[in-house]
């Protein structure tokens, strides 16, 4: 019998679930105006809104946080977290901030966006607004093919002839790595070599959106046959040094509950970032975070390249795309490491964009077995010409849930996939003029059925 891959740890502090019933579901949701990120999380079972800041931390970052030095100025923590930070990246200037979006922004501000563009292979809606907040434009330009290894590629000749039409006009290029607008599809070394070929010739700097490397560069180990025999280390840096600079979200693959990282190559712009980051978020060695946090930062991301880690991290989202899939649910292929997307437009193809079949599905396996998800559609980012596919992403917490939780969720799918075809409509009765999704109040058009 083939062997199946564990869960590469034991479980040493536990947390309770409260469960749930689903007449209570029913009130909660109703009280949250069928918006998902209104619910209390003590009110959600299994709980996949997203996989930032939600992971679970190793006995070695938790004694790591205990030999965090505070002091405010050269403590040993920051030059841990410099030293495993440079030692990853080969990048020389790097700046601790409190998330990835205070790297984003402080990046933006030293970088004289006003009328220019910023070309990527796909903006996180962080970096699009830091990017459009400073007055540049940013353009989206990945490849087209779906179900194909490395979805997450930039599109060559359409990034060529944008750096052509817009030649003296584009302030940088960024690599999101794993794409994580288009499905959290991977990108491969073979069309970062590209893209960073294509911005060397046209004198363009190229950062890296860096908060998911670990899980791409496993991804290229599996799928770009050249590399099969690197180590992930080796890949790892490679994609660093193919690059000018990158952002980092620590919250995802150095596994920890909050944290960035903003690293340049360049002295001039490093000058700029210090008085940036002193004045905005704290000294250059402790940036937005307390010494603690810096030391768990600096294990988690010497703990993420390791190759059980990994083969459970995409073992354990497989097996969940399989059990949606199981019971009738089209998922985004390859499925990523960090989420499962389905598409909702598929699964309720009764419902227009309009009426927010990502919502209505998500809101489905709330009621049904207190499973919190997140649309990606019409919801998060308004309607579009073509329209855009009706996503729901099942997100995984990092070391979090066991098998059986996914099994439960695969339960839950059963029960929603049979009443798919019967979920309402959404309208929105208030919104925020900007990233309405976090709390926007909605109304069904007609009652859920039972669940
Ligand atoms: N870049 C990417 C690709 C991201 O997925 C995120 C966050 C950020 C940047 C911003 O980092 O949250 O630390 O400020 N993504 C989370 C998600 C919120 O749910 O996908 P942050």
């Amino acid at each position: 019998m083939a062997r199946p891959i564990i869960e590469p740890f034991r479980i040493k502090v536990v947390e309770p679930i409260r469960m749930t019933t689903p007449r209570e579901r029913r009130r909660l949701l109703e009280e949250a105006r069928f918006n998902l990120f209104g619910l209390r999380a003590d009110d959600v079972i299994v709980d996949l809104l997203t996989d930032s800041g939600t992971g679970a931390m190793s006995a070695e970052q938790w004694a790591a946080m205990m030999r965090g030095d505070e002091s405010y100025a050269g403590a040993k923590s920051w030059f841990r977290f410099e030293s495993v930070v440079q030692e990853l990246t080969g990048v020389p200037s790097v700046f601790p901030t409190h998330q990835g979006r205070a790297a984003e922004r402080i990046l933006c501000a030293v970088s004289a966006l006003s009328g220019k563009v910023v070309l990527s292979n796909g903006l996180f809606d962080t970096t699009r607004a830091n990017v459009e907040g400073s007055g540049a434009r940013g353009i989206d330009l990945p490849v087209r093919e779906r179900g194909v290894a490395f979805g997450g590629n930039m599109d060559l000749a359409a990034f060529a002839s944008a750096l052509r039409e817009h030649a003296g006009q584009v302030a940088f290029v960024v690599m999101t790595v794993t794409n994580n607008t288009v499905g959290g599809q991977s990108v491969s070394l073979e069309n970062l070599r590209a893209v960073s070929n294509l911005c060397r010739e046209a004198g363009v700097t190229l950062f890296l959106d860096a908060c998911r490397f670990a899980e791409n560069a496993f991804a290229i180990r599996r799928d770009e046959p050249s590399e099969r025999h690197r180590t992930l280390r080796a890949i790892a840096r490679e994609m660093f040094d193919l690059c000018d600079g990158f952002t980092m979200s620590a919250k995802k693959d150095a596994i920890v509950n909050i944290g960035g990282i903003l690293g340049v190559r360049d002295p001039a712009l490093a000058e700029k970032i210090r008085v940036e980051l002193i004045r905005t978020e704290g000294f250059v060695t402790y940036g937005g975070l307390a010494g603690r946090d810096l030391e768990a930062i600096a294990q988690g991301l010497e703990e993420v390249l390791d190759d059980s880690y990994l083969e459970y991290r995409f073992a354990a989202s497989g097996y969940l795309a399989r059990a949606l899939e199981r019971v009738g649910f089209e998922v985004v292929t390859p499925a990523a490491a960090h989420a499962v997307y389905v598409d909702a437009g598929a699964a309720c193809p009764h419902l227009a964009p309009g009426d927010l079949p990502g919502q209505s599905l998500a809101c489905a396996f709330y009621l049904a077995g207190g499973i919190r998800t997140c649309e990606i559609g019409d919801l998060m980012f308004g309607s579009s010409d073509p329209p855009r596919r009706q996503l729901v992403r099942f997100a995984l917490p990092r070391r979090v849930y066991t098998q059986s939780h996914v099994d439960y969720v695969g339960a839950v799918a059963e029960d929603v996939a049979r009443v798919r075809d019967k979920l309402p409509a959404l309208s929105i009765v208030e919104e925020a003029p900007s990233l309405r999704h976090f709390s926007a109040a909605m109304i069904a058009r007609s009652p859920f059925p039972d669940l």
